[in-house]
């Protein structure tokens, strides 16, 4: 920076001489401002231009005059950065925009297959935006009238955890923007990170405190957002980088641009976004980062490449799990060397048997590795797995570290190969193993401990009945002492005999009584979820109830009225045909029916739904002015038609915005389907009887 500027700055912050004649309201709000400004020129843009013994006395007093002043208390000021001793419950908030994953690419032909995916649904030239892929815990913060309002984590996706008072500590994030350019409310997600530095100072002082080391800068960082007190975290001097923003009236079209104007409202937005308008300059960024990322002082574990285009993002629109315009390039994973000892076999509650490899533990990217995920018996055939093989370790995204590879020439003559088991380790049945599938069942569903004690914990799981007060090891217990062998027992649980037990007292078992009550109040399709039938996930039951309505009807539907679903293919559709042919099955609904459980949707559900759009195919395209992309879409699904991505010849209307690109206008006047306006959308749904 010029010298002048710099002087300039000091002279402009530095009001000591000036505020005697100031009121307390006048001086705590100048205050506030300095401080904002020096936190930023601070942590983002690592320049500051004052001693940290001026800022600190600053800081002081403002802090005295707040204490004088409580009328003017703001969560706000920056003092609220030191954090808070309170205890703090954290509420859950649901998203306004769904928080994505991204779909990974781990190779230059994936990247290309990526590339060409998006050439073929648009045809107007783009350029896409290269970022670092930031490997901490991601966040989504809510700014209203340039003001820090709210900071979620991903939670599920759909609803997070309300970590604002943690994340007010946080001292790059800033809790006031700078200027006025900004809209006035929008998202903005990014992801807090720990540095390196902090991260190995940390675990410093928890070895010798005698505490256990986090494992990585992930963990840690996740670790801290969680915790508590917030003075703790305010101690752990997180950081966080932006990389997406949401809302409306943003700046530009362009997410780079964006991206800068967000920088100049005060946000820590990297250095190293890059515009790339072909592969071969975004391949380059890729290998350029693959070696200079170590030098960086956070982690990354990838390169997120987006077409920068917003009003094109909004076009290619996103899957149920990740945008169809982005892509996460992830670097090659740590390896290590070390003995497979033994595969133990375990049963999961649909009966599908996983193996599992015990090895010598071994050190790799910051954690100790004893086992690995083998997943099936083509995996352990294909890597032709012996006892006490030399293996190379791979640990990428998931926690999981799996397999890869065998040093073969390391291996005694006389080593024994693994053969997969042929019985259940459990319950000594034959295994099965459908043709088609990689993985071999236990068909004994409805004996088989493990798979009883499995269904019954994903019932009781959060997403399905969200059953508080029981857990694992509860439902270990009650199974182990002949109380319950499966979900309907649940229901018809002895007080007195959860009571009799050990562990349990009169408020422990009043929980799990009031908590299986409430549980009668659980929608429909969370329900139908909970029953754990093999592919019916959260999406499919939703899909399944909102068509079908009531549990009847799912349970007498033919193999055809199944396929006709929207999304549901042979596999699940038999799958539910099975379900509901086993005996068992059918009395174990009728038991959990008897007991008061939702097994119709709701009549707030089925209010506004048609079936006026059935049979047609609607693409959406451009921005609207009545309703979001995503409350046309419902609104198109909650009468029955279908929501398609790219125009063919099978779609019926070609539903235009503003800015729609010309590619899909030619190509739905070149198939002669007909353009309709949102206001002729609405006039159809008004009008079709
Ligand atoms: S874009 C729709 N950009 O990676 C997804 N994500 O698997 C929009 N991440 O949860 C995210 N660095 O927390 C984006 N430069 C970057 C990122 C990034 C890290 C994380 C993010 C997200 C996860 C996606």
């Amino acid at each position: 920076m010029e010298i002048f500027a710099k002087l300039l700055l000091m002279r402009n912050l530095n009001t000591n001489t000036r505020h005697m004649t100031d009121s307390p309201k006048q001086r705590i709000d100048t205050l506030r401002k300095e401080l904002n400004e020096h936190n930023h020129r601070y942590y983002v843009l690592s320049q500051p231009v004052i001693s940290d013994y001026d800022f600190d006395m600053m800081m002081r007093e403002l802090q005295e005059l707040e204490e004088k002043h409580p009328e003017f208390a703001d969560p706000n000021s920056p003092s609220q950065r030191v954090g808070s001793d309170l205890n703090i419950e954290f509420q859950q908030v649901t998203h306004r925009f769904p928080m994505l994953s991204l779909s990974n690419a781990y190779s230059t032909e994936e990247l290309m297959d990526f590339d060409n995916r998006i050439k073929k649904l648009v045809d107007e030239p783009f350029s896409y935006a290269c970022e670092l892929k930031f490997d901490g815990t991601s966040i989504s913060l809510n700014y209203q009238q340039g003001k820090l309002v709210k900071a979620v984590t991903r939670g599920d996706g759909e609803k997070g955890d309300d970590v604002t008072t943690n994340v007010r500590t946080i001292r790059s994030i800033p809790l006031q923007l700078h200027g006025n350019q900004y809209p006035e409310e929008f998202e903005i997600r990014g992801e807090i990170v720990m540095p390196f530095e902090v991260f190995n100072e940390l675990n410093n002082t928890r070895i010798e405190n005698g505490e256990e080391p986090f494992a990585n800068p992930r963990n840690s960082a996740s670790g801290t957002l969680k915790m508590q007190n917030s003075s703790i975290v305010a101690q752990r001097k997180l950081d966080a980088y932006l990389f997406a923003i949401l809302g409306t009236g943003l700046p530009t079209d362009g997410h780079y641009e964006n991206l800068q104007a967000a920088k100049s409202w005060g946000f820590k937005i990297s250095e190293h976004v890059k515009k790339c308008d072909s592969m071969e300059e975004v391949i380059e960024f890729i290998n350029h980062w693959d070696e200079a990322r170590k030098d960086l002082p956070v982690a990354t574990d990838g390169i997120v490449i987006k077409v920068n285009s917003t009003s094109m993002q909004n076009e290619l629109g996103n899957t149920a799990k990740s945008p169809r315009w982005a892509i996460a390039y992830k670097f090659a994973a740590e390896r290590a060397v070390t003995t497979l000892k033994s595969i133990t076999y375990q049963v999961g509650r649909t009966g599908a048997i996983t193996p599992v490899a015990n090895l010598d533990p071994v050190q790799l990217a910051g954690t100790t590795v004893k086992r690995a995920s083998l997943h099936n018996a083509d995996i352990i055939n294909n890597l032709d797995l012996h006892v006490d093989d030399k293996v190379y370790v791979e640990k990428g995204g998931e926690i999981i570290p799996k397999i890869v590879g065998v040093d073969t020439d390391s291996r005694d003559m006389l080593a024994h190969p693994f053969v997969f088991i042929s019985k259940c380790p459990e319950c000594g049945s034959k295994l099965v193993r459908q043709e088609g599938e990689a993985a071999h069942y236990c068909p004994n569903s409805n004996n088989c401990p493990p798979q009883l004690k499995g269904k019954i914990e994903h019932f009781i799981s959060r997403k399905a009945m969200d059953i508080d007060g029981l857990g694992e090891e509860t439902i270990d217990l009650f199974f182990g002492k002949d109380m319950i062998r499966n979900v309907a027992d649940l229901y018809t649980l002895d007080r007195d005999k959860i009571k009799a037990l050990d562990r349990f007292q009169e408020k422990s078992t009043e929980r799990i009584i009031s908590s299986l009550e409430q549980s009668k109040q659980v929608p429909f399709e969370r329900v139908l979820y909970a029953l754990g039938i093999r592919f019916v996930g959260e999406t499919v039951a939703k899909k399944l109830t909102k068509k079908l309505i009531s549990i009847d009807k799912i349970a007498t539907a033919t193999l055809e009225q199944l396929l006709e679903i929207d999304e549901i293919g042979d596999k699940i559709a038999q799958s539910v045909i099975e379900y509901f042919a086993d005996e068992t099955n059918v009395e174990l609904v009728e038991r959990l029916k008897a007991a008061g459980l939702q097994f119709q949707l709701d009549e707030s559900v089925l209010e506004g739904m048609t079936n006026k759009l059935e049979g047609l195919s609607i693409v959406i395209s451009g921005s609207f002015e009545k309703h979001s992309r995503d409350e046309l879409k419902k609104m198109i699904e909650d009468n029955g038609g279908k929501n398609v991505s790219s125009i063919s010849k099978k779609t019926s209307y070609l539903l235009a915005g503003n800015k729609i690109g010309p590619s899909k206008l030619q190509k739905a006047e070149k198939l002669s389907i007909p353009i309709i306006s949102e206001d002729d959308f609405l006039q159809l749904l008004a009008e079709k009887a």
